[in-house]
């Protein structure tokens, strides 16, 4: 609590959608590996193992170690600081994680003194089988608990580790995350690549988005774009190209943490151009840290505005429909009135306005993403 970490949302890559419990020590140094590579100039830089990484029982001393898909976490951890980026990993404040391994209930101390001797720089703590120690129907006070053991654990050892929540929401985690020592929770249950799931959590992010700040940050989950398959059968996502640049800039302005879930190892031309847009990703990572706040929404299309600094705006306009859509917003309106210079961000070209208005053709579930400036 109080450490200047996670300032603006992290930027990296977690294990779980694309190879769920089957990550293993190579496609962790891979992940690494391309990243350094093909984003980190871009200012990505969290390499994060989800579960599926321990061993089954503790050590006589009680300290956990790794399964025999991790020989060695500290020479992982070493690879990829050497290569400057940064590592994260996973657990569950109960006896299980979700895929069934070893939590640190009971050992969360022993977990964060580990965790730091291997030289972690975040924790993903996912409730999980906390479900079977919590009473039946948890107060605000016991779903904070175990965030908060944990979180006392974390500021006990001599390291800056990025404290990610993991329980989907609960007892609107979003008004008391930060006060907890929170610098991201997830508002959601888990995504999937589908349009249905995309948008409907993405556009159910309003009520979460004034909890948004610099070191705390909501998290609607993780990228479906590139090769997902939660497992060992890979597919690419099942999201159009255009509902793929929805989620890119929906997610960029909520503020989210942007955490890629594919295989980094076969990176297509498409997805690299998603994540390495830099105006795009100067959204995501305005140092003001606003979540955007949804301004027009009707049957046919939502826009989204989030503050940047210097009164600065980013304007999204999202076709929901799966059929073209003209959109108009008035140089009248709040979104527009008083600026001066209007710039496609996914195109980097500036707009000129000629009538009354912005007008956009967008594609079926496809977004025009907008800087606009006095
Ligand atoms: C939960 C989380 C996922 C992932 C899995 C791992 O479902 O929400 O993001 O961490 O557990 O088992």
């Amino acid at each position: 609590i109080g450490d200047k970490i996670g300032l603006t949302p992290a930027l990296g890559w977690n294990s779980w959608n694309a190879w769920g419990l089957s990550v293993d020590d190579e496609k962790t140094r891979v992940s690494a590996r391309e990243m350094s590579q093909q984003l980190a100039a871009h200012g990505w830089s969290y390499i994060n193992i989800d579960d599926g990484w321990e061993i089954d029982k503790r050590l006589a001393s009680g300290k956990i170690t790794t399964n025999k898909k991790f020989p060695d976490m500290k020479a992982t951890t070493d690879y990829v600081h050497s290569l400057g980026l940064k590592m994260g990993i996973y657990s569950s404040p109960g006896p299980l994680t979700c895929g069934g391994y070893l939590g640190s209930w009971q050992h969360e101390d022993d977990d964060a003194q580990t965790y730091a001797d291997w030289g972690i720089d975040y924790l993903k703590y996912d409730w999980c089988s906390y479900g079977e120690i919590a009473p039946r129907n948890p107060n605000l006070a016991e779903l904070k608990k175990p965030y908060s053991v944990m979180g006392a654990s974390l500021n006990k050892v001599n390291r800056d580790i990025l404290y990610s929540f993991c329980q989907y929401g609960m007892g609107s985690v979003w008004q008391w995350g930060e006060e907890i020592g929170g610098n991201s929770w997830r508002t959601t249950g888990d995504i999937v690549d589908t349009w249905d799931s995309m948008a409907g959590i993405g556009f159910n992010q309003d009520k979460a988005a004034p909890y948004a700040g610099p070191g705390h940050f909501n998290d609607p989950d993780m990228l479906v774009v590139g090769k997902v398959g939660w497992g060992p059968n890979l597919h690419n996502s099942r999201l159009t190209f255009d509902e793929q640049y929805t989620h890119i800039s929906l997610w960029s302005l909520l503020a989210s943490p942007l955490l890629i879930g594919c295989d980094m190892g076969r990176l297509d031309r498409f997805t690299l151009g998603l994540l390495t847009n830099d105006e795009v990703i100067a959204i995501n990572q305005d140092v003001l840290g606003k979540g955007a706040r949804q301004h027009i929404k009707n049957d046919k299309y939502q826009v989204w505005v989030k503050e940047l600094k210097g009164g600065n705006k980013a304007v999204g306009l999202f076709n929901m429909t799966d059929q073209y859509q003209t959109i108009n917003l008035s140089k009248n309106d709040p979104a527009l009135q008083g600026f001066t210079k209007f710039k496609d961000a996914w195109r980097q070209q500036n707009i000129v306005i000629s009538g009354n208005a912005l007008t956009a053709k967008v594609a079926p579930h496809g977004v025009l993403l907008v800087t606009v400036k006095k």
